[in-house]
């Protein structure tokens, strides 16, 4: 059994805002404590850039098969046989790789030509259906629903089962919460064993008729002789929401949120020239995006980051932090769109675990602003608006629950 290490105790903050948006802790951090030992974690803890980066991608040295820090939110924690094909964050190279690659032979540069159009057509529908010159909640309307109605899409679920399935990816993926957990524990239980009779069976269908769809390229995936299960696809599935739907949501949110609150000219920058739109979004995940981080496990002992590391002790790279550092980012605490090297964010990790969605996960946020932005000539926020209490903690940190806003045609 893994254990679990609670990372919100180390920085201690005093508010969910001050999780929400950590910029003077990571100063602090940056500064003053680049590598710090938290006693009682027990925990080394980095956020410099190049070592986060080391941590992340040396992987001789720092193992992904330890400990988490994160609590795993997938129902099927009892994890009876995981095989290291479907738990690919959780196992090191070269055990790593055929999982990797076999889930790799759905993410292709010619898929994402393919789903860019159906992305497109989920993103238009929801701005539609929000009413021009009224109030809105883009978390409700736009940022929660996307994500998974996308990938619903995209593994090739029917129309009138999406409803469902965005049901059961939300239940299976809720954090858990202290007090009930035992209630969430066998909701996520059933929504699971719901899930799996659900999508087994179109697993199975598919295989007799291949589509154009993530399931169908699962199944066709061949490397060195090897191929996935029926169930290790419907496992597969699993991974993919767990990874890309929370997070994705959580980054589209946070955009709408800066362009209210952070830099109020740039939403009209973006409409005069919507080219500008994929710098804006690199830009976000650089700045506004605060649950990235993960743990390693010390493989060997070493002396990669200027102290005493023994075999099994656990180190936690802070990328959210990493993206502010001032070698690598002139003027790290401000917004700039413009940067030359925006793309150089640790957000989606580094090494051979590097976000196999980023190229997905950037396409929608991409075609949710754009499509929102060419439809409202401005936004403006909601007198009153307490971001304190429009926040929960997610599995991976503190989320905007909601984000209320007035939008004009
Ligand atoms: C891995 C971030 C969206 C699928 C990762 C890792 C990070 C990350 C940091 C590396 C974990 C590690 O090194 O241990 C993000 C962020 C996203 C996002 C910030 C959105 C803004 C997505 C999407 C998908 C996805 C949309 C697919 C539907 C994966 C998979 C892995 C992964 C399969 C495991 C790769 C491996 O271990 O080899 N993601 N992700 N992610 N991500 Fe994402």
């Amino acid at each position: 059994n893994k254990e679990v290490i609670p990372l919100t105790e180390i920085p201690n903050f005093q508010s969910r805002a001050e999780e929400f948006f950590p910029i003077d802790w990571y100063k602090e951090m940056l500064h003053h404590n680049p590598v710090y030992f938290h006693e009682k974690t027990k925990t080394w803890n980095v956020f410099k850039y190049e070592d986060v980066k080391r941590v992340l991608s040396n992987y001789e040295f720092f193992s992904s098969e330890g400990p988490r820090t994160t609590i795993f939110v997938g129902a099927n924690n009892k994890q009876e046989k995981t095989s290291p094909l479907t738990n690919l964050t959780n196992v090191d190279p070269p055990r790593h790789r055929k999982g990797r690659s076999l889930l790799a032979a759905a993410f292709t540069p010619r898929s994402l030509k393919n789903w860019e159009p159906r992305i497109q057509q989920i993103a238009t529908e929801l701005v539609e259906d929000i009413q021009e010159n009224s109030t809105v909640n883009i978390v409700e309307s736009l940022a929660s629903p996307l994500p998974s109605l996308v990938i619903a899409d995209l593994f090739g679920v029917p129309i009138q089962d999406r409803n469902q399935f965005k049901n059961w990816v939300d239940i299976l993926f809720q954090p858990y919460d202290k007090e009930n957990l035992d209630e969430i524990e066998l909701q996520k239980q059933m929504a699971a064993k719901e899930y799996f009779e659900y999508l087994y069976p179109i697993v199975v269908q598919r295989r007799l008729n291949l589509s154009d769809d993530i399931i169908s390229d699962l199944i066709q995936a061949e490397v060195d002789g090897e191929r996935f299960t029926d169930e290790q696809i419907v496992q597969t599935t699993m991974l993919l929401l767990g990874a890309g739907v929370e997070t994705t949501s959580h980054a589209i949110a946070n955009t709408f949120y800066s362009l209210l609150y952070d830099d109020k000219s740039l939403y009209g920058e973006l409409r005069n020239d919507l080219e500008l739109v994929p710098k804006a979004v690199e830009e976000m995940l650089r700045y506004r995006f605060h649950i990235s981080r993960r743990d390693r496990t010390v493989k060997q002992d070493n002396h990669l980051l200027g102290i005493e590391l023994k075999k099994g002790d656990v180190v936690i790279a802070w990328m959210s932090a990493c993206n502010m550092d001032e070698n690598m980012f002139d003027d790290p605490f401000s917004i700039d769109i413009h940067r030359s090297n925006n793309k150089k964010h640790l957000t989606f990790g580094n090494g051979p675990h590097f976000c196999l969605g980023a190229p997905l996960a950037r396409l929608e946020i991409k075609i949710a602003l754009e499509a929102f932005i060419q439809k409202f000539s401005h936004i403006e926020p909601l007198e009153g608006f307490e971001l304190e209490n429009n926040l929960t903690s997610s599995a991976t940190g503190q989320s905007l629950t909601s984000l209320p806003m007035k939008v004009f045609k």
